[in-house]
């Protein structure tokens, strides 16, 4: 069975992050919303386009908690994802990718290939 390496990607320095909030971190085409929820000193990553409308909006989105399960809120229709697994919580069909996330030495990596 062949090994895969995963691939990270050093996104930023803890201290460019947003406490309890998102940003946008571009890796080519691709747009990742990185979430430091500070509350539970957790770090997500997720696509940063809301499935709904295909809005990159996902970073701007407010991060909360819904019974225990860490989520963002989409800032066009409000619709809730699960920072943990991607699932919408507001009942549709569409999930969004997660990416781990790792900080080492004050860096701040999201694995692409995971
Ligand atoms: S575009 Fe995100 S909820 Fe509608």
């Amino acid at each position: 069975m062949a090994e895969t390496t995963t691939n990270w990607l050093a996104a930023c320095r803890v201290e460019d992050a947003v406490e309890n909030g998102g940003v946008c971190v571009k890796h080519g085409e691709e747009q990742i919303a990185l979430f430091y929820f500070t509350r539970r000193n957790e770090w997500y990553a997720t696509q940063n386009e809301c499935p709904h409308r295909k809005q990159m909006a996902l970073s701007r989105g407010m991060i909360g908690t819904i019974t225990d399960e860490p989520k963002v809120a989409c800032p066009f229709h409000k619709k809730n994802f699960s920072l943990k697994t991607g699932e919408c919580l507001s009942g549709d069909e569409c999930a969004i990718k997660t990416y781990p996330v790792k900080v080492e030495n004050g860096t701040v990596y999201i694995a692409l290939n995971a």
